[in-house]
């Protein structure tokens, strides 16, 4: 089946799938070139995305079409989608089983396009495939997930609120040609920092003393 035989068959999936959370909003299911080397996935689309039924026509979309125009392509030469593909109420922040939910769609739609490169935007869409990355330590890093490179940047609409990210993102959107090109190459994804359920070394007696105000879980 050809990519956009295979797309298309997803998203009427999706239209029917009953079970998917928040309906009755509008599926925003993404757009651009399916041949693309680079996907842009954000986290959910906002009031304009459910009106137009596409991923990123608002403020931040224009800043993002800005910074695409910057590497010297156009919005339609890459393809763009978001986690979750319909719209939280108030734009509140995505819940856990909601982007669960849209995750088995999300993954065949990668599949299909096969994308050289996945940027992702903002917070959710980082964690969604690097679950211990911090935003603040691996933007504009290149990071092998599953075999694939994965590049997290900061939200658009995060750098239109604050000039510092701004100058951060138009840094690290600059180096997507080197991380296309394999000049600049992936990592392996950061450490998973072990959590701690047991004591480290049988845990105090009981009744000793020095635990007290030690946060809970550690003892
Ligand atoms: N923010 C997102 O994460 N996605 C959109 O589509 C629009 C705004």
């Amino acid at each position: 089946m050809d990519t956009h035989a295979a797309l298309a068959e997803i998203e009427q999936e999706m239209e029917v799938d009953a079970a998917l959370p928040l309906r009755p909003a509008n599926l925003v299911f993404g757009e651009g070139n399916v041949e693309c080397a680079v996907m842009f996935i954000g986290e959910a689309p906002g009031a304009n995305e459910d009106r137009l039924k596409r991923p990123f026509v608002g403020r931040g979309g224009r800043l993002l079409d800005d910074m695409i125009r910057g590497l010297g392509w156009k919005r339609e030469d890459v393809y763009i989608t978001n986690i979750v593909k319909r719209r939280p109420p108030e734009n509140r922040d995505p819940l856990p089983g909601e982007i669960a939910a849209y995750k088995p769609y999300l993954t065949r739609q990668i599949d299909a396009i096969g994308p050289k490169l996945i940027v992702t935007l903002g917070r959710f869409a980082m964690n969604y495939f690097l679950p211990d990355a911090k935003m603040t330590r691996d933007h504009g890093r290149a990071l092998l997930v599953g075999g694939r490179t994965v590049f997290p940047v900061y939200h658009p609409a995060a750098a239109l609120r604050s000039a510092e990210m701004m100058k951060v993102l138009r840094e690290d959107f600059g180096k997507i040609p080197d991380v296309l090109s394999g000049r600049m190459a992936a990592e392996p994804p950061p450490a998973v920092m072990p959590k701690v359920t047991a004591p480290p070394f049988g845990g105090p007696k009981k009744g000793g003393k020095g635990t007290a105000g030690a946060p809970s879980g550690l003892f």
